[in-house]
């Protein structure tokens, strides 16, 4: 009998296996790009016809991702993009990096999952390596991947490879990238798990095999759990020192020169981006389903979404004192982004700023190098400034919501009257005419 995971590991070693990745997002694309970059060819699938164009013309749509990066990878048909699942049976391997967001109960939203599966399910062929990428709650893999890709009747583990490895992209990171940030596998089985290694092998630096598919989810939901729960307690850590009229930012670096035991997290607007503020309850909900409530991802979700709130209360504390109400006022927010220097405003805690500003009548805008408009809920699209002198001194009230490295902080202190810094931006900022306040 042909050994399938041979065979499937020398095509991979002889660069001779075809790739696909469906979805070209965040995680996708820099993905497939490094596949390509290894010399493995590579198709991109995704239903959004745009990002195919853009991708097959050889622009990039993520900042992580250089265009002149991409567009030598297309040249050479190392790379392309398709809008369909057309001609899946012939690719050796295919990763799944679509989006597991949230329903609007919290409940776990896998259909982006699940529809990928379907339209794979049909193709499936021995000596297929089929990898997970989304970040999705313990079980998924095993409990709604597998049985659809087995309902051919082919055997995961036997007639195809099937594994779970979670994406650890941080956009804009410009250290640790997709290549030199090691990976996580977990097979269903050990023969999975190799498959899915030598692959990975090829294209990142460290690939770190653990014993399930399980095991691997639950690695990727602690990741993003330790990392909520710890901004939620830096965050209640800063409205205690308001409380008592300390200087949070200056209490985090004097325990950060701890060189052991401590680790720093920062206080701000909120949490935002497809990770830390929905893949906790992934792990919550499962839990719930077997009667046991996650009581910290519960408590620091609830401390982190306050955060805009407190961001509004402190601006009108701001106004107050100048004789002024935030109904009437002039407000610009500096950043829409989730973080620094990235374009992306999903969860972004920005949106709830302008939004709940907006409710108490204060007339917004914001200025974003990386967005020109933004959605807000209830108050519809809002198209952004540029950042200059005249825009900071007609405001009231200038918020450093996102803390763009491309701003001139200077610029902002020297021209606004009054600068609500979430951020710690200013810190180096000697001093301008605006009366400064932090979270
Ligand atoms: N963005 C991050 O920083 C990050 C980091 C680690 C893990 N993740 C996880 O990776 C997964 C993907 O996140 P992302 O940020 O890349 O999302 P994204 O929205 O940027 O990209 C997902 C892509 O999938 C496409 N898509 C949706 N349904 C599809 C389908 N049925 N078939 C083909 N394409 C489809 C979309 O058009 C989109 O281009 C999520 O589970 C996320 O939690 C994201």
């Amino acid at each position: 009998m042909a050994d399938f995971l041979q065979i499937f590991k020398d095509k991979v070693e002889r660069r001779d296996a075809r790739i696909g990745v469906v979805g070209l997002g965040y995680v996708g694309l820099p993905l497939a790009v490094e596949f390509a970059h290894a010399g493995l060819r590579t198709v991109g699938i995704d239903v959004d016809e745009v990002k195919v164009r853009t991708v097959n013309r050889g622009v990039s749509h993520i900042e992580d991702v250089p265009s002149a990066v991409l567009r030598p990878l297309v040249r050479k048909g190392l790379l392309r993009a398709q809008a369909d699942y057309r001609g899946c049976r012939d690719l050796d391997a295919i990763l799944i990096a679509v989006p597991t967001p949230l329903r609007k109960t919290r409940d776990p939203d896998i259909s982006y999952i699940v529809a990928a599966v379907d339209k794979i399910a049909p193709q499936i062929r021995r000596g297929q390596t089929i990898v997970l990428e989304s970040t999705t709650y313990p079980g998924t893999t095993d409990e709604v991947v597998r049985p659809a890709l087995e309902a051919g009747g082919l055997k995961a583990g036997k007639d195809f490879f099937l594994a779970f490895s979670p994406e650890r992209v941080d956009p804009s990171n410009a250290v640790f990238t997709t290549r030199n940030t090691p990976k996580i596998v977990g097979g269903t089985t050990a023969r999975c798990a190799e498959a899915a290694a030598a692959l990975y092998r090829q294209a990142v630096d460290q690939v770190h095999m653990v014993s399930s598919t399980q095991a691997a989810e639950m690695i990727k939901l602690l990741e993003n759990t330790f990392r909520a729960v710890n901004i939620g307690l830096v965050n209640e850590i800063a409205l205690m020192c308001h409380k008592l009229g300390l200087d949070v930012w200056e209490v985090i670096d004097g325990a950060a020169t701890k060189p052991f035991g401590f680790m720093r997290f920062y206080p701000g607007p909120g949490i935002g981006g497809h990770c830390i503020p929905l893949d906790p309850h992934y792990l919550a909900w499962k839990l719930k389903t077997l009667n046991y409530s996650a009581r910290f991802i519960e408590l620091a979700s609830e401390i982190n979404s306050a955060m805009p709130r407190v961001v509004v209360q402190k601006a009108s504390e701001m106004l107050n004192q100048r004789r002024k109400s935030l109904k009437g006022s002039k407000v610009v927010v500096l950043g829409v982004s989730y973080k620094r220097d990235t374009s992306d405003v999903r969860e972004s805690p920005a949106l709830d700023v302008l939004g709940l500003l907006h409710e108490a009548g204060a007339s917004v805008t914001f200025a974003d190098p990386y967005n020109d408009a933004v959605h807000i809920e209830g108050v519809g699209d809002l198209r952004g400034k540029p950042l200059t002198p005249a825009l900071l001194r007609g405001a009231d009230l200038v918020i450093v919501v996102t803390d763009h490295t491309a701003f001139d902080y200077d610029l902002v202190v020297r021209h606004a009257k009054q600068v609500l810094d979430t951020r710690n931006a200013t810190r180096a900022v000697r001093r301008g005419r605006a009366k400064i306040s932090k979270l």
